[in-house]
């Protein structure tokens, strides 16, 4: 059970989808702490929020006392961050930006060692495969070039990297952190709407499906929330696609 008010870490809080996932949860009455390098990049309306706590930082260099301080007594962790759709956030440094900071949080709950599994929601992405291809939507073909987009594009191996760390590394029995990778399909703009979850794969890379990002702020806030929700998918990698673009 969480407590009745959820203290949620959200880092990418002001991305396109990690600035819904803060709106969202302060309009739930959640408690939020977010790690942002710029404070001003938050949406709007949310900065003077008291529920809200913001630390302008980059998420990488923290140290850990620092990093340490926000994750210490968190429900829930969100990570919502993504390279820069700019040459240089895709093939600049830091080309691990997701893994590291996934590996950084999950290291300090390990050493935190809550009384309760702290909640990781990281948003992943369709191009991201479940392990011994579970996604049996995805064939040869489609594995080729996914393989070959991981090659070419950093930030498509950092979201795999960051999935097969909690898989493998982090696991499903771990006593201080659990965890749900969120695959969305194309993000679109939008409002909540409609969505439906999905183990594996439902569409191909060749006619993607759409994903709202409200949807997908949604369905991780609900994660952080809602226990029965928690318990269903943890330790899985749900696809989440609009009933609007099926
Ligand atoms: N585009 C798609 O269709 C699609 C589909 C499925 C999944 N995804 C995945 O979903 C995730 C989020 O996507 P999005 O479009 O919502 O993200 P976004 O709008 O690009 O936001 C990225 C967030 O990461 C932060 N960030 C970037 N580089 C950073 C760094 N070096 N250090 C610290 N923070 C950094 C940004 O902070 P600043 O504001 O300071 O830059 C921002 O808060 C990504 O991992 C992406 O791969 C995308």
């Amino acid at each position: 059970m969480l407590s009745e008010t959820p203290i949620v870490l959200v880092l990418g809080g002001t991305g396109r989808t990690g600035g819904r996932v803060v709106g969202q949860l302060l309009a739930r009455g959640a408690r939020v702490r977010a790690i942002v390098r710029s404070a001003e990049r938050l949406p709007v309306g949310v900065t003077h929020d008291p529920s809200l706590t913001v630390v302008e930082a980059e998420v990488l260099s923290m140290a850990d006392d620092a990093l340490r301080r926000q994750v210490e007594g968190c429900d829930a962790v969100v990570s919502c961050l993504g390279h820069n759709l700019s040459v240089r956030g895709m093939f600049g440094r830091p080309r691990d930006l997701v893994t590291a900071a996934v590996r950084r949080v999950c290291r300090i709950a390990e050493e935190i060692r809550p009384a309760r599994p702290i909640r990781l929601v990281l948003m992943s992405s369709v191009s991201v495969n479940r392990p011994d291809r579970l996604d049996t939507r995805r064939g040869g073909g489609e594995r080729a070039v996914v393989a070959l987009l991981r090659a070419l594009i950093p930030p498509a191996k950092d979201n795999q990297n960051a999935a097969d760390f909690l898989l493998r590394e982090v696991g499903t029995s771990n006593p201080y952190v659990e965890w749900v990778a969120v695959r969305p399909d194309t993000l679109v703009e939008g409002d909540v709407s409609d969505y439906t979850l999905h183990e594996g794969l439902v569409a191909s890379l060749a006619k993607p499906d759409k994903t709202a990002m409200a949807n997908v702020a949604h369905f991780m806030c609900e994660l952080t929330c809602d226990s029965h929700l928690w318990t269903k998918w943890k330790g899985e990698l749900p696809v989440i696609v609009d009933v609007a673009s099926s």
